[in-house]
């Protein structure tokens, strides 16, 4: 089965993503988000996320199908997240995956939601070149990984250690004043002020960090020195000039994240870069990587932003990936993973 049909459920965060492709070609992306019921409480409430899920699941994969021009029967396999990602919330998803896998008699995947944003510029840009480098920067994750193959060779060179980097963009446009989720408005912000304003700290790129952590990030440090200089302005007296804050602070992230990826591309050889998670939808880490990646030579790949943040088609994406390399379905036993190992593609 070379061009197979696969509906795809992502339910790790707060997104309810439904998705349908046909191998690489995306027929249906279908995304309700509960952002708006976590704003006032300044982040994810994962029991209000769950409960949004359940509630959007039936709507959304009717949507899916309606989009598609497709009738639920006529799907090949079903493909959703088991992990990582907030236990409440996966196991909608994993739940309405089996349901379907059961009443339909299609075999289920039960994948890992770090893989799925990689394997969601299948759908833009066709099949990925390997081996690759895959940066995923998101709320929850910031890796850089190496795909021999991604439907069951990915290896994590390096992790934040701390926070993510977009979990630091929410922390900092917080401080700023923006809205939940505050990485998009940072970015916007950010294109009125001074990226050279102020030196923040670029985290684990001094000597002894590059030994001990050279593929890994830090945000937590960076993030304080941001909150010490604010304070230290109003303290003074003085006003937040916040576009230059938030242009210097995205530009020390871009900066580390784009040193990083490039080293790796560098030492491990490969000529092949895809940036991948919510973070990459970023304008300026785009515009930085891109710029970077071809003065030496590396083929950068940036999935569009509506693609990079979460949503289903990217989990039936991989969903189409695994079928089309022969991987065996999951057995229906299997539950939702809150810690999945990043070099686990399917359970
Ligand atoms: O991949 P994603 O949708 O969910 C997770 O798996 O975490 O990523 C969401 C994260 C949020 O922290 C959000 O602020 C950040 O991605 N983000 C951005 C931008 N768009 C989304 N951060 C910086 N600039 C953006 N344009
Ligand atoms: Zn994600």
């Amino acid at each position: 089965m070379s061009q197979a049909l696969v509906l795809g459920i992502e339910t790790s965060c707060d997104e309810t993503g439904v998705g349908i492709v046909r191998g690489t070609t995306l027929l249906a992306d279908c995304v309700a988000s509960s952002v708006a019921e976590h704003e006032r409480f300044g982040g994810v409430v994962p029991e209000i996320a769950s409960r949004a899920h359940l509630e959007a699941m039936s709507p959304a994969i009717e949507r899916a199908c309606i989009d598609a021009g497709i009738a639920l029967w006529e799907i090949d396999a079903v493909a959703v997240t088991s992990g990582p990602g907030l236990i409440g919330a996966l196991l909608v998803g994993v739940a309405a995956a089996k349901a379907l896998g059961l009443a339909l008699d299609k075999p289920v995947y039960g994948v890992n939601h770090l893989a799925a944003h990689v394997a969601v510029d299948r759908l833009e840009h066709g099949k990925l070149p390997q081996p690759a480098i895959a940066m995923l920067v998101s709320g929850g994750h910031s890796s850089i990984l190496r795909v021999d193959d991604l439907t069951h060779d990915v290896v994590p060179l390096g992790a934040t250690i701390d926070d993510a980097a977009g979990e630091a963009f929410d922390k900092i446009a917080r401080l700023l004043g923006l809205a939940f989720p505050g990485g998009p408005h940072l970015d916007v912000l950010a294109r009125e002020g001074n990226r050279d304003a102020i030196a923040f700290p670029r985290g684990l790129t001094a000597a002894h960090d590059m030994r001990d952590h050279r593929y890994d990030f830090s945000f937590s440090g960076l993030k304080t020195s941001v909150a010490r200089w604010i304070e230290a302005r109003q303290r003074a007296g003085e006003a937040v000039p916040i576009a230059d804050v938030a242009a210097s602070f995205q530009e020390a992230v871009v900066d580390v994240l784009t040193t990083k990826a490039l080293l790796a591309c560098a030492e491990q050889g490969i000529n092949h870069l895809l940036v991948a998670g919510g973070v990459a939808a970023n304008s300026r880490l785009r515009a930085v990587i891109e710029q970077r990646a071809q003065a030496q030579g590396v083929l950068v790949r940036i999935p569009r932003p509506g693609l990079c943040t979460d949503n289903g088609a990217m989990v039936a994406a991989l969903g189409a990936a695994l079928v089309e390399a022969h991987i065996p379905p999951t057995a229906l036993n299997f539950g939702a993973d809150s810690s999945f190992p990043v070099d686990r593609v399917v359970r």
